[in-house]
């Protein structure tokens, strides 16, 4: 008899985007004539830059021709984008990374759900709540018990304290999805004393670091000292280059990052990932890398600011409405994500369809992502311009007088 992993069962049935994505096709369904503005799941919507498009064009004409056909690339991704990165995201920014420390990947969502892969079942994993529930989920998903659910609300400034027990791995999302709140220099130096203290792992998801201006706010946990000995970094280029689509990412693993084995031998998790890497994946497109590559350009990187620009833009449209409104909001300035607390009287999921119903926008309920979400609601600057004006104006006017 064929017997399934029963950690699924523990999960929610569908998730949370599946489930919003849902609930908004049977309202579009019944309401054909309405115009939904989707706010919710953090896709952008901004078109590939134009140095992109010419870079893969180029790669794809290699690709039909003998000789200059690639098949299978390396698992690790191609040196040209690692070298890219290595050098514009790091060492230009005074962090001294191997190339080898580099993986490339499909999704920063894969890479930090698959990093699980190298931990005990029985390691302690501290997360915030709320939180981005892929972190949770594929914790749940392999077996893994013990949990840890570090408060994350307005009375702590979205920055939770260390928990009562000592966890093994230790999430950290900076800009934080969903609250759009940072942690400056100094907590995030506090997180990386406290893991080395306690020989745990940061697993640091900073995929919305371009967002960043505040100079206080790292971009990356490597410019904080010592942080390679007890940290993994989370990049992408979804929301940096609009990628969504495309799908690539990358993961730095230092050398020096290791783990232990029951009896207490260090084991080094470079190798490691790089082993489960070669075993389960078979690298980027060679195609979407080329892309990749563009953007580091001088030409791309104008490109890719000019997006950012925008939807930072857009973040500041959504936050001086929400607050004309009366709303209280977090988040938003160094991030893409503004956090709202929902009118008194409301849960989460009850504002959603309220604001579904009468605004026709579409957000993302707060306790979707933690219980101590509730209450709270996230809208995305990664719409258009366009949709983004006509939200907040429908916020503002339907939604706020109506109550
Ligand atoms: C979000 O809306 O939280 C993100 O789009 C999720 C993701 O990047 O997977």
């Amino acid at each position: 008899m064929i017997k399934i992993n029963e950690n699924f069962l523990k999960l929610e049935q569908s998730y949370l985007f599946s489930t919003i994505a849902k609930k908004v096709a049977a309202f579009q369904k019944e309401n054909p004539d309405k115009k939904v503005i989707k706010l919710g799941i953090g896709d952008v919507t901004r078109p590939l830059p134009s140095v992109v498009i010419e870079a893969m064009k180029k790669a794809a004409e290699e690709q039909g021709s003998a000789e200059t056909f690639r098949g299978y690339g390396p698992e690790q991704g191609y040196d040209f984008l690692r070298e890219k990165i290595q050098k514009q995201d790091y060492f230009d920014r005074g962090i001294a990374i191997d190339i080898d420390e580099i993986f490339v990947s499909d999704g920063a969502k894969c890479d930090t759900g698959n990093i699980v892969d190298l931990f005990a079942e029985d390691n302690m994993v501290a997360i915030t709540d709320p939180v981005y529930p892929v972190y949770r989920d594929t914790n749940l998903m392999s077996g893994r018990k013990k949990i840890i659910y570090m408060p994350s609300t307005a009375e702590n400034h979205f920055n939770p304290d260390f928990p009562n027990e000592v966890p093994d791995i230790i999430y950290l999302c900076n800009p934080n999805n969903p609250t759009g709140t940072t942690m400056d220099r100094e907590e995030v130096e506090k997180w990386v004393h406290y893991a080395k203290e306690n020989k745990s792992i940061i697993l640091y998801d900073s995929a919305y670091e371009a967002f960043v201006e505040d100079k206080n706010v790292p971009r990356s946990i490597f410019e904080i000292e010592g942080a390679k000995e007890v940290a993994i970094e989370f990049r992408s280029f979804s929301k940096t280059a609009g990628f969504t689509g495309m799908r690539c990412a990358y993961t730095i693993v230092p050398k020096q990052v290791k783990a232990y084995t029951e009896k207490g031998e260090a084991v080094f998790l470079n190798a490691l990932w790089n082993r489960r890497q070669c075993t389960k994946f078979n690298g980027v497109s060679y195609i979407i890398q080329r892309g990749a590559e563009a953007i580091y350009s001088e030409e791309g990187q104008k490109q890719i600011q000019e997006n950012i620009a925008y939807y930072k833009e857009n973040a500041k449209i959504i936050r001086e409405g929400l607050i004309k409104a009366g709303f209280t909001i977090y988040g938003g300035v160094d991030s893409p994500y503004i956090w709202l607390k929902v009118p008194e009287g409301l849960s989460s999921w009850e504002f959603f369809d309220e604001l579904l119903e009468k605004a026709n926008v579409v957000g993302t309920p707060g306790v979707g992502f933690g219980s101590c979400g509730e209450g709270y609601f996230r809208l995305t600057a990664f719409g258009t311009k366009e949709n983004t004006i006509e939200a907040v104006k429908r916020i503002v006017e339907k939604y706020c007088q109506t109550r």
